[in-house]
Formats: structure tokens, C-alpha cells, sequence
């Protein structure tokens, strides 16, 4: 436009109450690595290439907290809305703020949070290209069966003319507002407004990271792709990350090196999954506790944090906040990692040793070591060890961890 105000919107909807997911909080407000699944998306739209206006619908009681984290993570203006009772009304909702000037507007669920900026990118220029609607889409590789109401199977779909849409969704503004306006039927899907108008929609390649997070499975998947992200980062960078853009600024200067040590014992409870070392374990039984117990997670947290002086896991998380209830280890590390790089240190390294009769470790051993080397973006080793069935470990009543953890001043 020649006024160099956009002409692209972009609708986050984050209104859903997230049910499947389960996490006690709204879906969006769920922490992923550390952060929720509302600032993880907006982080993709924000590496959008072409400027847009950006508005977010989240459930009217957290419309003043979104604020703040659009604020704090986009550096133009978002105009945050509340949403509806169903995913159609809350894009209504939306689209009702699209400024004067837009022309085309992209519509994406906030829970498929690691979607790359280059999907919304390719989008818009296949919606400029081809004057109609778009969405990403996936082949899909499993074979489909259609069945009947009793479960019996009626035929088997051909695949090759299916495909597994995700979001964003572009369409011309005047499309997408006229299908709205007569949309009775509540559908998950704007392509199917948009079509039931007689407007053509298309579908360009999706990618596999642009997934929708539904379940607490989605959810763990999500954050070891990060993981992941974050070691290969650092193996080109050839040093840590520290997530810079996210960190506060230092607290101290500290120089020289400091060691800390911390321990962590949870009993057994066994109708809980077990989360060990970041890891899930099916099969084992899992560890009581206020968060998912994982003993060497929170034995790390504690080195790390009193090798900074930082306190320890009780008096930083608070050991029955209801926001870390079920908490992953993964996001006591995260942020422990982020408070320590905070006040002026580099992580050199971790030691863990874990104590008790199971689970057996050693097979998993290098995924463990693995995955927190990525979360800590430091070597983190570790060992296991029984007590010749002495003590509660030694019984298998539960399991105790041990870890050190040496951290580096910056000069
Ligand atoms: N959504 C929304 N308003 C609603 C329902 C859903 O904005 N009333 C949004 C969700 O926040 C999500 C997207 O639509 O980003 C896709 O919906 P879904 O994955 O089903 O999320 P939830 O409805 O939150 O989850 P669930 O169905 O498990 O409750
Ligand atoms: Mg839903």
C-alpha cells in the first residue's frame, strides 16, 4: 500500500479452553520449553518477512496478560481480542479488528506453535499468485478406512486424494468476511467457509513442524524438537545460546568459576508415568510429587542455582504453585538456565548420578544425556547406581539423584 501501512493480517487464535491437553490452564498459556504456546507462536509470526497487523483472540480473561506477552515478544503493536465459545466465533472475533487497507488475511491456530515463518510467508504468495483461498497441507501416510457407526469398516479411502491441512489459512479479506457472515454450520476450518461460498481454495506443501499441539504427547514432542533446535544452533554457533532475546538483563558480574551441588529423592507412586531425565518411560512406574518428580531434573535445577546463588527449586518455583503442577523437568532447566545466564554465567558442565534399583538407565543413557545437553546448552553427564539393596532405593521404594554442576563467569 502506498501509504506503507500493511495490507496483510495475520489472526492467532488462542481462545480455546485446550481440554485434551489437559494442563490447567488455557491451552495457549501452557508452558512449551519454558514459555507458553501463545509467545512460541508469535515468535513464528513475528519472522514473518512482510510487515502485517497482527491481532490475537484469547479467552476474555486473559486478554490483559496477553497484552503483556505481545508486548514483550513482537515489536509492533497487537490488538489482542477476546474469543467465543467455538474456534469459528472467535475467528469472527478477529476478523471483526481487521484494519481498514487489509487485503488479505491469514488465519493460524496458536497451538501449532512451531510453525517456521516461511509457511506464513508462502501463504501470502500463493494467495497473491492465485487470487484464492490457500492452506498448508501434508499427504497423508496412513492408510485411512472409513467405517460405520458401529465401527465396522465400510471401504478403504484413497490417500493420494487426501491431505492433512494445518494453519495459517490465507484468503482475500473479502472472501474470508463474506464467508463468515452466512456461516451457520460450526466447522474447525475456514478453507471449508470459504468453499461452501463457491470460492476455490488451494493447497501448497505444509511442513511437519507446523503440527498441532493437542495432546501432552504433542506437547513433549514440541519441546524436544526445540531441544533439538537449540544443540544444532549451538553446534554451528560453536557456543551456547542463551536464548538472549529472552533473558533478562545481568543481574552481577561475577568472575571466576563456582561449583554447586543438589540432590532430590521422590518415592515411587505407581499410577503416575514416569518422567525421568527429561524423558518419558512407559511402562515404569512414575515418581510422586507436585511437578512429574523427575529426581535428576530437579537435582540439576538445584546445582545450577546454587552454584549461581540463586536459592533453589522451592524458594524460585515454589515447590506448590499451581502453575507447575505436572510441570516437566524441562521447564524447571529452561528457565534455571535462563536465570543463570541472567546473572553473568555460562554453564561448563553437569554431573548426575542417579540412585536406585529402576528404572534401568543405561539403555536410554545417551538420549537422556542427549536431550539436557540441548536443554542446558552445556555437557550434562550421567551415571546411575544401586545400593546393593540397601536404604529406600536399595528396597526400590523410590529413587534419589545427585548432581554438580560447574558454571563459568563471564569475564
Ligand atoms: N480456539 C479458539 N477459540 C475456541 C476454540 C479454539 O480460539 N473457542 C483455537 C485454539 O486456541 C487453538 C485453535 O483454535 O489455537 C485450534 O483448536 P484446538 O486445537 O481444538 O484447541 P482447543 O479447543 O483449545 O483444544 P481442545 O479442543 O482440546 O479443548
Ligand atoms: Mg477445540
Amino acid at each position: 500500500m502506498s501509504d506503507g501501512a500493511p495490507d496483510i493480517a495475520v489472526i492467532v487464535v488462542a481462545a480455546g479452553s485446550g481440554a485434551r491437553l489437559g494442563a490447567g490452564a488455557p491451552k495457549a498459556f501452557a508452558l512449551l520449553a519454558g514459555r507458553t504456546i501463545l509467545e512460541r507462536a508469535l515468535y513464528s509470526v513475528s519472522g514473518m518477512s512482510r510487515p502485517a497487523q497482527l491481532i490475537v483472540v484469547v479467552p476474555g480473561d486473559r486478554v490483559r496478560q496477553a497484552e503483556a506477552m505481545c508486548a514483550d515478544v513482537v515489536a509492533t503493536p497487537v490488538t489482542v481480542v477476546s474469543g467465543g465459545a467455538t474456534r469459528q466465533s472467535s475467528v469472527a472475533a478477529g476478523l471483526a479488528v481487521v484494519a481498514d487497507g487489509i487485503r488479505i488475511v491469514l488465519v493460524h491456530d496458536a497451538a501449532r506453535a512451531l510453525t517456521p515463518s516461511g509457511q506464513f510467508d508462502r501463504v501470502i504468495d500463493a494467495v497473491e499468485r492465485t487470487g484464492a483461498g490457500v492452506v498448508p497441507g501434508l499427504s497423508v501416510t496412513d492408510t485411512i478406512k472409513r467405517v460405520d457407526a458401529s465401527g465396522a469398516v465400510v471401504e478403504t479411502v484413497d490417500r493420494s486424494a487426501l491431505s492433512a491441512v494445518q494453519t495459517p489459512q490465507g484468503f482475500l479479506r473479502d472472501q474470508l468476511v463474506a464467508a463468515y457472515a452466512v456461516a451457520i454450520d460450526d466447522v474447525t476450518d475456514d478453507a471449508a467457509l470459504v468453499a461452501a461460498i463457491g470460492h476455490p481454495v488451494g493447497v501448497i506443501d505444509g511442513d511437519p513442524l507446523a503440527f498441532k499441539i493437542t495432546t501432552a504427547a504433542d506437547l513433549r514432542k514440541a519441546e524436544q524438537e526445540l531441544a533439538e533446535q537449540e544443540l544444532a544452533e549451538q553446534e554451528l554457533s560453536g557456543q551456547p545460546l542463551a536464548g538472549q532475546r529472552l533473558a533478562a538483563e545481568g543481574q552481577a558480574e561475577q568472575g571466576g568459576d563456582r561449583i554447586g551441588i543438589g540432590t532430590d529423592t521422590h518415592a515411587f507412586d505407581p499410577d503416575a508415568p514416569l518422567w525421568l531425565a527429561g524423558l518419558y518411560w512407559p511402562g515404569e512406574p512414575g515418581l510422586a510429587g507436585h511437578s512429574d518428580g523427575d529426581a535428576v531434573a530437579h537435582a540439576i535445577t538445584d546445582a545450577l542455582l546454587s552454584a549461581a546463588g540463586l536459592g533453589d527449586i522451592g524458594t524460585v518455583f515454589g515447590s506448590d504453585d499451581p502453575q507447575f503442577a505436572r510441570a516437566h523437568g524441562e521447564v524447571f532447566l529452561r528457565e534455571t538456565r535462563r536465570r543463570v545466564e541472567a546473572a553473568g554465567f555460562r554453564i561448563g558442565n553437569v554431573s548426575v548420578q542417579l540412585i536406585g534399583v529402576r528404572p534401568r538407565f543405561s539403555p536410554r543413557r545417551a538420549e537422556a544425556q542427549k536431550l539436557l545437553t540441548g536443554i542446558l546448552g552445556a555437557p550434562v553427564a550421567l551415571a546411575a547406581t544401586t545400593t546393593d539393596g540397601l536404604g529406600f532405593t536399595g528396597r526400590g521404594e523410590g529413587i534419589a539423584a545427585i548432581a554438580t554442576a560447574l558454571l563459568h563467569g563471564t569475564p
